[in-house]
């Protein structure tokens, strides 16, 4: 990806600038087809670690690793042109101290061309995150369900209900002063994401939380139908390619076997042109 290329993708302070405004589009990517699919419809994409899930077949993101975020986020920037593109990091990569965060938040940088990364966690996270900005490190916060977290959120529960809700907003609050430019809300109630999104001044950026937010994000094999293990009752399938695909292998295992494939039009006699392509 040559420096002129990404010249026109916006920066984390454009998504910032964003806040109030029209809504936010994004979507995670993990390969450079998918990503050059998005680019010209999303304002920035994410490479999320649910890669370890959609495509690594993980039983959570726990498993994901640096080289895996590095892989894919290479993979993905490939494929832009003008979105932005974050890089989550991954379980174990940040939690330990702000030195640790910022060399590993450093190498996705430098290694994907990356202009942001990701990172789960409210106020616990609030100095790295600061820690992160102050040493030139866009950061993305990721707040209520933080997927990283099941097995201390007692799975993949909806997040910040009741009075748990003013301990979400404390998180919103810690990492928009912290100085992260958006911050994820995944699976909150609707009126919490409302709230927090009219009481912080960054962009909040919804998963199973608000059509009120300043943007929205999905899974991008959910949305597509390609995930099918389960869905969430926030994915809305705008497609069933899982589907087409699954009937499309058929009909091509059903041909092979009956030898109708390859028929004469994909095979080559000795005496034929070569074909352009
Ligand atoms: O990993 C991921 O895909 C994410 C988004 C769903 C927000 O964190």
């Amino acid at each position: 990806m040559s420096a002129t290329a990404r010249k026109t993708a916006p920066l984390p302070d454009d998504i910032r600038a964003r806040k109030g405004g029209t809504p936010l589009v994004s979507l995670t990517a993990y390969t450079t087809p998918m990503a050059e699919m998005m680019d010209a419809h999303c304002d920035f994409v994410l490479v999320g670690d649910s890669v370890g899930m959609v495509l690594h077949g993980l039983p959570s993101t726990l498993g994901v690793t640096m080289e895996m975020m590095i892989l894919h986020g290479k993979a993905v920037a490939r494929g832009l042109r003008r979105a932005m593109l974050v890089v989550d990091m991954p379980f174990g990569s940040y939690e330990e101290a702000p030195e640790q965060a910022f060399r590993n938040a450093a190498r996705l940088m430098a290694e994907t061309g990356a202009a942001a990364v990701k990172l789960e966690g409210g106020v616990t996270m609030a100095p790295t995150i600061a820690f992160l900005v102050a040493r030139g490190v866009p950061v993305m916060a990721h707040i209520g369900l933080t997927p990283q977290s099941i097995n201390t959120l007692g799975g993949y529960k909806v997040q910040g209900r009741g009075a748990a809700g003013q301990a979400l907003m404390q998180d919103a609050r810690a990492v928009a002063r912290a100085g992260a430019f958006a911050v994820v809300l995944e699976k909150l109630p609707e009126s919490l994401a409302d709230r927090i999104t009219a009481d912080i001044d960054i962009p909040t950026i919804g998963i199973g939380a608000s059509a009120g937010c300043d943007g929205q994000i999905l899974v991008v094999d959910d949305m597509l139908g390609l995930f099918t293990a389960f869905k969430a009752k926030f994915v809305k399938r705008f497609a069933s390619l899982g589907e087409q695909a699954e009937a499309a292998i058929a009909d091509y295992a059903r041909a092979v076997r009956g030898r109708s494939f390859p028929g004469s039009e994909h095979v080559f006699s000795d005496d034929m042109p070569e074909p352009k392509a």
